[in-house]
């Protein structure tokens, strides 16, 4: 211990913290700069040293569609109210016009039709995922390249003031909140930056380090040519999310089917239906599920088209029972799957699936 003291680690997290970033990662593939800017920011609402009156954060998520920006958000969610739908989720799309925006706050008194128009946003929603223990707020604007001037002025009062005036000039507080912003301006520029990998679906290389800083550069000068300075000000961080390469939607997918396992482990009454995909399998599915311009986005619906469906028919035609092993290979013919009922693990039984 020299003068100035023993020499402090400030890297550290509380186990709170540690834990949200733990599940999070649990849920998400890379992005580590939003996963960790978020469970700091959550450290700083739980000790209470945020700035007082204004949100808990204000974070603007950038990058390619299908990347996890709004998952991302569902993840906390999951994470700290056990459910995804425990986020109030604006989409800027929906707010074009004036009159939408009279969805949100309400109309003043004396307004034609004010009776019909109650606020969406009262302090009561922004509240109602509240647990005894946790007195916090997930706020998610989503796409907001889409959103309207009015809607723009609502949300820089809230991102500065930490407050929205309603209709009726009922105000509602916004300073236990944490405020999300996604949107994918800037990404058409990112992908210029990445070459993409020809054969295999259509993915983009992994970046390196210099590439993930000129990435983050272009997608920020992006937004700034579009949105008001003003907004700038008044964020604590923006995240350059990276479009998912080959590993990483490989990945994804590993996620998926674990969902899908945990679904069929309660269909089955609580019998273990144990799946085992091959390689082709995996493949055939993120063939049909990821490409470049969308990323991840449509990989759950080719997971429920081309997996939940067939199962789904051969468990309502008793072809299969909660304790069976089921073996997924790709179809000889066509871009489908093909079922195969196994007496024991397919793991065991087949070499080729052991390091499925
Ligand atoms: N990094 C990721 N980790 C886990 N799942 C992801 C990731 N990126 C995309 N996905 C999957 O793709 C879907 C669409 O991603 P989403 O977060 O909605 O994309 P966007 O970046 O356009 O908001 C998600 O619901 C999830 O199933
Ligand atoms: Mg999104």
């Amino acid at each position: 211990m020299g003068q100035a003291g023993l020499k402090l680690d400030m890297t550290r997290t509380g186990w709170e913290a540690e834990a949200l970033e733990r599940n999070l990662r649990r849920r998400v593939v890379g992005q580590e700069d939003a996963i960790r800017c978020i469970a700091e920011c959550y450290q700083m609402f739980l000790t209470g040293l945020r700035s007082p009156g204004r949100p808990v954060g204000n974070f603007l998520f950038l990058g390619p569609t299908g990347c996890g920006k709004t998952r991302v958000v569902e993840a906390v969610a999951e994470s700290l109210f056990g459910s995804a739908r425990a986020v109030l989720k604006i989409d800027c799309a929906e707010f074009q016009h004036s009159h939408e925006i009279a969805k949100l706050i309400g109309s003043p008194p004396g307004y034609l039709g004010h009776r019909e128009t109650h606020a969406a946003l009262s302090q009561e929603v922004l509240d109602q995922f509240h647990t005894a223990k946790l007195k916090m707020s997930l706020v998610l604007f989503d796409e907001i390249e889409k959103a309207s001037d009015s809607l723009w002025n609502l949300l820089l009062g809230i991102l500065d003031k930490g407050i929205l005036t309603l209709g009726d000039n009922r105000k509602v507080d916004f300073s236990s909140a944490m405020i999300f912003m996604t949107s994918n301006l800037g990404a058409a520029e990112m992908s210029t930056l990445i070459r993409p990998k020809v054969g295999f679906g259509s993915f983009a290389e992994r970046p390196d380090e210099r590439l993930v800083r000129r990435l983050r550069t272009v997608g920020e000068e992006a937004a700034r040519r579009k949105f008001p300075p003003e907004f700038f000000n008044r964020l604590d961080k923006i995240v350059a999310f990276q479009a998912l390469g080959e590993a990483e939607l490989r990945s994804v997918l590993d996620l998926e089917l674990s969902l899908v396992q945990e679904r069929l482990l309660a269909a089955a009454g609580g019998r273990p239906l144990v799946l085992t995909l091959s390689d082709a399998a995996k493949d055939l599915l993120l063939r049909e599920g990821t490409d470049l311009r969308y990323g991840a986005r449509h990989l759950r619906r080719a997971v429920e088209r081309l997996l939940v469906q067939p199962l789904s028919n051969l468990l309502a035609s008793g072809q299969i029972y909660g304790g069976d092993f089921v073996f997924v290979d790709r179809a000889q013919e066509g871009d489908s799957l093909a079922f195969f009922k196994q007496p024991t693990p397919a793991a065991i039984q087949e070499p080729r699936s052991a390091a499925a």
